[in-house]
């Protein structure tokens, strides 16, 4: 039996109604577990007593001034401690910075409950690794690395996940999988950086980046291929290698490649913004009174989730030069009040026709949703930003498709 605790009523109202509130997780498939005894949501901190294993997964994002904010983490410990029994196993899985887990949440623990960890209760992290819009990944065959505070609590760590998981990859410590988790979402930043840095610089000589990437990958070893883009989103990719920058200060290092790769990955919607007033400027037009719309919300491909997403930047940048900005997203028909961008909460997609797509000067696609007709795009819009090379293969007018 699993007990789902948020401190959101409404997601405890959605999910005990058999409502999903996510679009890669079926509504059946909570149904099912509710009708099964399997699961229950609930908002009380109290039922903690009731159960075995704590896996704490909440949000961990950055302040205004970059730095990391495990106040999320803090206060669910604080909510949780009191009701601990001996025994209980808490594992933290939100990504964050080295030592939270045996340092910061272990003190909020121990004070709140008045036990120890290790002797009294167990500690572990285990990171959370999911690839949302991927149909093919699933939790259960992703390998799960796990760090316990004492061979004991990794004992028992791995004895929970071990029931759901396949494959366990233990190691030394919490910070070894804290320190896990940051290598590879940096690994992604500095390797992203590293094509969107090189888009720009095969640009400028006529080459297409997308065209040498798909030759790379044909190479059978020593090469990943990551995909360039109109900057980076989500919750992870932007945010969590600057958990390790703030804390590496603590120990005088510097953390160059991470620093690099923010910088390039920042750049990017500016670029973008730059491309399109070329464009425009082709058909002359001024960027100021054009009508341009921003194709895709979400951060990446065939999901819902617009945390991040770089589309937002690309809004109020073209909106600060002037341009009257729309956009059209399939899986986002409302823009929700959110902390970054509360500006456009309330902003409807616009509909997805002739009418509306050529009532366009400009469309700049950010995110390469499948679900897009890309061929009606090209009938439709006379003018094309592609960040994504979403038009490849698509057959276009001369002039009116922009790599960007
Ligand atoms: N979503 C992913 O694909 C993914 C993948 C890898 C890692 N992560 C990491 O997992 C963590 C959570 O990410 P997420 O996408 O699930 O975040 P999220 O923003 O969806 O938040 C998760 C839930 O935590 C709840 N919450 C906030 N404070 C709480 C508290 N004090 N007590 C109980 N519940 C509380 C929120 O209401 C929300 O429903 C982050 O550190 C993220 O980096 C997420």
């Amino acid at each position: 039996m699993v007990l789902g605790l948020d401190i959101d009523p409404a997601k405890v109202a959605a999910l005990n109604s058999g409502r999903s509130y996510i679009k890669h997780i079926s509504s059946e498939a909570i149904l099912e577990a509710i009708n099964a005894d399997k699961f229950v949501a609930t908002a009380d901190f109290s039922r903690i007593k009731e159960v075995e294993a704590v896996i704490i997964c909440v949000p961990t994002p950055l302040n205004k001034n970059r730095e990391p904010d495990i106040s999320f983490i803090l206060d669910t410990g604080k909510s949780i401690a009191p009701h601990l029994t001996k025994g209980t196993l808490v594992v933290l899985e939100s990504t964050t910075y080295p030592g939270t887990t045996d340092e910061d949440l272990r003190e909020v623990l121990e004070a709140g409950s008045g036990m120890k960890a290790g002797t009294d209760f167990h500690l572990a992290f285990s990171p959370e690794r999911e690839d949302p819009g991927n149909a093919q990944s699933k939790v259960e065959v992703i390998p799960k690395v796990i760090g316990g505070y004492t061979p004991m609590c990794l004992e028992r760590a791995k004895a929970v996940y071990g029931r759901a998981i396949k494959t366990l990859v233990p190691v030394s410590s919490c910070r070894a999988a804290e320190a896990t988790k940051l290598l590879e979402n940096i690994f992604r930043s500095v390797n992203i950086a590293l094509v969107n840095e090189l888009k720009l610089v095969y640009g400028a000589m006529g080459i297409d980046i997308w065209e040498v990437i798909q030759a790379a990958k044909t190479k059978p070893f020593g090469f990943m291929a990551f995909s360039p883009g109109p900057g980076l989103g989500g919750h992870c990719i932007p945010i969590d290698p600057f958990y390790l920058t703030w804390k590496a200060r603590e120990y005088g290092q510097h953390t160059r490649f991470i620093e690099l790769a923010g910088e390039i990955n920042t750049a990017m919607p500016k670029y973008v913004v730059n491309r399109t007033a070329e464009a425009l400027n082709a058909l002359r037009k001024p960027m100021n009174g054009s009508r341009v719309l921003v194709l895709g919300l979400a951060y990446k491909p065939n999901v819902d989730d617009d945390r991040e997403s770089p589309s937002y930047v690309l809004m109020d940048l073209l909106k600060a030069q002037g341009s009257d900005v729309a956009y059209y997203d399939p899986y986002v028909p409302v823009i929700r009040l959110t902390r970054e961008h509360p500006h456009w909460a309330g902003t409807h997609s616009v509909s997805w026709d002739r009418a509306s797509l050529q009532s366009f000067d400009v469309v700049v696609i950010a995110t390469n949703h499948q679900a897009i007709h890309y061929q009606e795009l090209a009938e439709w819009a006379s003018c094309i930003v592609d960040t994504r090379n979403a038009m490849a293969g698509v057959s276009t007018k001369p002039r009116q498709v922009w790599k960007a």
